[in-house]
């Protein structure tokens, strides 16, 4: 059981810096560059800004997800996919999937093209969306973490 209890910590540790990073952009680096920068100089300033925490997040990303089914093999919970009253595993899971996609698949291959391609098309527009996909992540993340807290300590749904 120390391994699961460790990697119960770990889990969590990394959900903290990986969670917590994407509520520091959302919340205080994308309003402070909405107030301080251009429209047509939001996105790449950015870009430049995002690089960094990216290739931190894919770190905590990994563990999180690593520890995270380790748990589940250890408790033998797969099943929980199949119960209704276990959303939160869903919730955490479908948190970890659009998180892994974005960071290992979007990011490197496809976004920074994308993102030049948006900010030259409709600056305001463009950088507007990216607010608002940041806040939809960050509701998801709080609500799936939330509810695994709730949830893994005998919460009933
Ligand atoms: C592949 C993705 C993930 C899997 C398979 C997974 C699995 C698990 C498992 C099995 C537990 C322990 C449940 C129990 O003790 O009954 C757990 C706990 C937890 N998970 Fe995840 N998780 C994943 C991703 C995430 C994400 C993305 C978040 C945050 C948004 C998160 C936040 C938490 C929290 C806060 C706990 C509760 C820790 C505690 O209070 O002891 N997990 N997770």
């Amino acid at each position: 059981m120390d391994g699961f209890i460790i990697a119960r910590a770990l889990h969590v540790l990394a959900v903290i810096l990986w969670i917590g990073g994407v509520a520091f952009v959302t919340w205080v680096i994308l309003p402070n560059i909405r107030a301080s920068r251009a429209p047509a100089e939001r996105l790449p300033f950015f870009e430049s800004l995002e690089g960094r925490f990216a290739s931190q997040a894919r770190w905590w990303t990994l563990l999180a997800g690593l520890t995270g089914f380790y748990m589940l093999h250890v408790l033998d919970a797969w099943g929980r996919y199949a119960q209704a009253q276990y959303w939160w595993v869903h919730a955490m899971t479908l948190v970890w999937v659009l998180f892994t996609l974005m960071l290992f698949v979007l990011e490197p291959l496809v976004l920074h093209r994308v993102i030049r391609a948006m900010a030259a098309r409709d600056p305001e527009g463009s950088f507007r969306r990216l607010e608002r996909l940041h806040w939809v992540l960050l509701s998801l993340s709080l609500v799936a973490a939330g509810g695994a807290v709730l949830g893994s300590h005998g919460w009933a749904f």
